[in-house]
């Protein structure tokens, strides 16, 4: 990972909501992926060769990127990647602003784009400087709209655009979306084990 990352974000965990480890937020839950699921999440999708089937300079959005930490692990490790963020607590809009500007300045390649609104809204993709049918892969850490999501990408997102879930809950699937493929995330042992559920739109 990249120099100041751990750091950042364990601090950035103790600013965010008086150092609360959950948080209801105007539109979800905010519940920060643990670290290490951030790096072996990203080591997935490589292994997986997603970023094979997305074709070259991805355009990635983290959907709810709540202090920005998977947008500065896909910067971080994934070349050519174009990565964006929206969240729609405006705290924690600010909070992922600032890490990813720290980190920056640490050297952290400049690849990313972030805004406070919501990602269920086409307008939030404009202010992006973003067609919602721009994006090669839609990422989410489900808190309750992941369907409203995975409905939006099958009505407007480009055929063949991805949304990869990456979550706890073994049974979680999007109707909306075609299941590809579910992987299992490497964790050290005892930790609960989390997985990739990649759908795509036909
Ligand atoms: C479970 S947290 C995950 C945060 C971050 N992606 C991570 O991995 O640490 C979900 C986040 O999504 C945000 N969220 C939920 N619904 C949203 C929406 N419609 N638009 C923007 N953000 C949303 C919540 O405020 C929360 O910060």
């Amino acid at each position: 990972m990249t120099p100041g990352f751990v750091e950042t974000f364990e601090l950035s965990e103790k600013r965010a909501f008086d150092g609360q480890p959950l948080r209801f937020t105007g539109a979800g839950i905010w519940l920060p992926l643990p670290l290490d699921i951030v790096a072996s999440f990203i080591a997935t999708l490589r292994r997986a060769e997603v970023w094979s089937r997305l074709g070259p300079r991805p355009k990635v959005l983290d959907a709810g990127a709540g202090d920005g930490r998977l947008v500065a692990g896909l910067c971080a490790a994934a070349t050519e990647v174009r990565v964006f963020g929206i969240e729609h607590d405006e705290n924690l809009a600010r909070l992922a602003e600032d890490n990813l500007r720290r980190l920056t300045a640490l050297g952290l390649p400049a690849r990313w784009t972030t805004c406070e609104g919501d990602y269920l809204s086409l307008s939030t993709y404009e202010e992006l400087g973003l067609g919602f049918a721009d994006v090669d892969l839609f990422l989410n850490y489900p808190d309750g709209s992941e369907h409203a999501l995975a409905s939006l990408i099958a009505e407007h997102g480009r055929p063949g655009a991805r949304l990869a879930l990456v979550t706890p809950d073994h049974t979680l699937r999007v109707d909306a979306l075609e299941l590809e493929e579910e992987l299992q995330i490497e964790r050290p042992s005892g930790a609960p084990s989390f997985r990739l559920v990649l759908h795509r739109a036909p």
